[in-house]
């Protein structure tokens, strides 16, 4: 049988893990693996290139992906019409059983709206922001808590060196999850995450009660979608939006620093670790996730098991269907929360 792999939205490391094992468990079985570029651009457009032992050799430690990404919409207003046509042909034309594609909740949106086309399809779940339902970890997600909290560590030891409030500003546009494990990891005084809205005063309250206990300075862990809870701050409006119509996030640590520093007069300083915490190495966590994930995505599709999404449940990988995966965004346990918060303030 003739598959072909994509990976679409925002990159990750253990991208090209996951594409190593489709290939190898493939070419195993004596199937013929395809890659195309550039997520659903490249399957629009069919633009592909053939997948082989060596062409993925030696990217199982390799950060981003060897494929290309992209925010391309197939059925975006701009592409509706021809974006459905244009996949079928291509797959067709190239006599493709099965798409397999790596992808968070717009590249799987994608992928659940073909497999309604009856578009053959597999789901493989990436995304460092981990907010993927129906699995209990994603693909980058492990290595992006852990740039994370190595970046947290790092800004301890200036924190204290000069007395100061350090605002890190993490990934994570619906869910905290980035922000609650590196905060725990890492020792956060506060923790803000899309999941709870924020009180400024309260968050100033948590700092200055940690201040008059002695300690001089202070880690505050925020996610880019926190919010403020309404009426109490002004936040940026109007960012570019990208085909799938989020929002481009960022700038929430720089609103904190200004408003921290304003109510309690200590010192404060952000640093905004976007995109470093989707580039480099894989831990080994995420290189293991996504060769059993890989492993499991080439095994349902040639088993015709479509419109599937692998998935980890506990220790063992399942297949889940796309659709409940994609009912709703999976949002930080409030008893993960809990626990982060016994250490605020
Ligand atoms: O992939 C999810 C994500 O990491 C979000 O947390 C973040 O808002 C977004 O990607 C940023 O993506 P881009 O690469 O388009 O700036």
């Amino acid at each position: 049988m003739r598959f072909a792999i994509l990976t679409g939205g925002g990159d990750c490391p253990g991208l090209n893990a996951a594409i190593r094992a489709v290939v190898r468990r493939g070419l195993r079985d004596g199937h013929e693996l395809l890659g195309f570029r550039y997520g659903w651009a490249g399957v629009m457009e069919g633009d592909l290139m053939p997948l082989t032992m060596q062409s993925t050799a030696g990217i199982l430690l390799r950060g981003g992906t060897i494929l290309g990404t992209s925010r391309t919409n197939p059925f975006s207003a701009q592409n509706a019409g021809h974006g459905l046509q244009a996949i079928r042909q291509t797959l067709e034309h190239h006599r493709i059983d099965a798409l397999i594609a790596i992808g968070g909740e717009d590249t799987l949106g994608v992928a659940l709206k073909l497999h309604q086309a009856e578009v053959p399809v597999v789901g493989i779940p990436k995304t460092i922001d981990n907010d993927l339902g129906e699995t209990d970890a994603t693909i980058g997600f492990n290595t992006a808590v852990q740039i994370a909290a190595d970046a947290i560590d790092r800004i301890h030891t200036t924190a204290e060196s000069h007395n100061r409030v350090m605002v890190v500003e993490v990934m994570g546009r619906h869910a905290g999850w980035i922000a609650t494990h590196a905060g725990i990891a890492s020792g956060g005084d506060a923790i803000l995450i899309p999941e709870r809205p924020f009180d400024i005063e309260d968050v100033c309250s948590h700092l200055r009660r940690r201040h008059q206990r002695g300690r001089s300075f202070s880690i505050v862990v925020v996610a880019e979608g926190a919010k403020p809870r309404q009426g109490t701050i002004e936040t940026r409006v109007g960012a570019a939006q990208d085909a799938f119509g989020h929002e481009r996030l960022g700038g929430i640590g720089v609103v904190l620093e200004h408003e921290i520093e304003h109510r309690t007069g200590y010192e404060t300083r952000v640093t905004i670790l976007g995109h470093v915490q989707r580039g480099g190495v894989p831990t080994a966590f995420d290189r293991v996730l996504a060769t059993r994930f890989g492993v499991a995505a080439i095994d349902a599709a040639a088993q015709g098991r479509l419109g599937s999404m692998v998935s980890l449940q506990g220790t063992r990988i399942v297949e889940v269907s796309l659709r409940d995966a994609l009912r709703e965004p999976k949002l930080v346990d409030p008893s993960l929360y809990e626990t982060a918060a016994t250490f605020f303030g």
